[in-house]
């Protein structure tokens, strides 16, 4: 299966997304960039249209919206709601985010929550936003330090049995890197908002978080194991989980970066 067939079925099969948490982490990037009535915005991985609509019911009638994705079931889920609340003014349309090549300085505003890293050319997908946004546009997105997830621990647990395992967190996982990729992408005025969304876990938890196979990236080497070596890199995080145990639990880190830039 591709990576990209991967990424649709994932997608595909949540479709409970939508929660207070899924609704509050992503709305919560108009607290950096708001667009004004008559603006156009671009919502990249829209799933369920959450920053899309609220940016339909900013803009108003004489802006517009477009929200694309690959996930068919999640723009469904999208659409009903675009419709229920009698929202004209915001299209969906359903293409690889990579592949979606709107003509030049056409957004004054692109959004893309929790879902930048998962695009395997970072790079060339800033600089695509940075050709189709307006000078003086801005672009906000949230990414999440490489350590978010456990993701280095799992990494690690791979790496004690042989298996370099990419990480999908790590071409943003740091301010540095940010700033130097958005650099590179030409944008300036760059903010980097980092937000602690971690948690204590309990052990049971914790170890659940991973089953020892499941990783998004495009390069997994995973996939290609035999069920007895995942068994081993799942117990080699097992026993890495417990021996990060506390008083309080194992600290599960969520640290988001909420970035924007600007094209000027
Ligand atoms: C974690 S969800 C975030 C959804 C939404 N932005 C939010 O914050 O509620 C990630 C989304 O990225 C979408 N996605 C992943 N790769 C994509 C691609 N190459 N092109 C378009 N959408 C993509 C998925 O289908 C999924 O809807």
């Amino acid at each position: 299966m591709t990576y990209k067939q991967e990424i649709i079925n994932f997608y595909n099969a949540r479709t409970n997304y939508d929660n207070d948490v899924t609704l509050n982490r992503a709305i919560a990037l108009f607290d950096y960039v708001t667009p004004s009535p008559g603006q156009s915005v671009l919502d990249v991985a829209t799933g369920t249209g959450n920053i899309a609509i609220t940016s339909a019911q900013k803009v108003g009638p004489s802006g517009y919206v477009i929200g694309i994705d690959i996930a068919t079931e999640l723009l469904k889920i999208a659409q009903q709601k675009i419709q229920a609340q009698n929202l004209s003014n915001v299209e969906l349309i359903e293409v690889d985010a990579q592949a979606y090549q709107p003509e030049p300085d056409k957004f004054d505003v692109i959004y893309c929550s929790y879902a930048i890293v998962l695009f395997p050319n970072i790079l060339k997908i800033l600089e695509n936003w940075y050709r189709c946004l307006k000078f003086g546009g801005f672009i906000a997105f949230t990414c999440s330090s490489e350590n978010s997830y456990l993701a280095l621990l799992i990494v690690e647990a791979c790496a004690k049995n042989g298996i370099a395992l990419p990480n999908l967190h790590e071409p943003l996982g740091t301010p540095e890197r940010i700033q130097h990729l958005l650099t590179q992408a030409k944008f300036d005025q760059i903010e980097i908002h980092p937000r602690q969304m971690g948690t204590y876990l309990s052990l049971e938890k914790a170890q659940g978080k991973w089953n020892g196979q499941f990783w998004l990236h495009i390069d997994n080497p995973l996939r290609e194991l035999t069920p007895p070596k995942i068994c081993q890199i799942k117990a080699s995080y097992d026993e890495e989980i417990a021996a990060l145990e506390t008083e309080q639990g194992v600290w599960h880190e969520e640290l988001i970066y909420y970035v924007v830039a600007r094209k000027t």
